[in-house]
């Protein structure tokens, strides 16, 4: 069964944007699986790999923050920064080889601020970019 599953409430209507966010997703599904077949080099990598895109992406939407003088730039990259700093810490323990507490909490936290944040900061973006005529 899939982990996370892509809906609408997951669209932004910008189509670079929702197309990495559905990247992201799928590759959160990954590492969820891997964690829990208890592969550790896979999972790490996959993680590895989730952080890269992460990383690429929320450069992706600041480039668009300076190109169309967002208002709420500074809170949205503030918001980058701390998932970022999140991301890399659950990584370690991804790395530490706690596939318990992977499973059961480190990888739904991280879920559930990726889908909090697409769901209101990049929301909110998108509906800014829309309003100015980039979808
Ligand atoms: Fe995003
Ligand atoms: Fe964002």
């Amino acid at each position: 069964m899939t982990w996370i599953v892509w809906n609408e409430d997951l669209t932004g209507g910008v189509d670079s944007i929702d197309t990495q966010h559905r990247e992201l997703v799928d590759l959160m599904n990954a590492v969820y699986d891997s964690a829990c077949a208890g592969e550790v080099a896979s999972t790490v990598r996959l993680f590895d790999d989730l952080l890269k895109h992460t990383v690429a992406h929320f450069r992706h939407e600041e480039s668009l923050f300076i190109g169309t003088a967002y208002p709420e730039a500074e809170k949205h990259r503030r918001h980058h920064d701390l998932l970022t700093a999140k991301a890399i810490e659950y990584r370690d323990c991804a790395a530490a080889g706690d596939f318990t507490a992977l499973t059961a909490e480190v990888l739904p936290r991280l879920r559930d601020f990726l889908v909090f944040h697409i769901q209101k900061d990049d929301k909110e973006t998108c509906a800014f970019l829309n309003a100015i005529g980039i979808a």
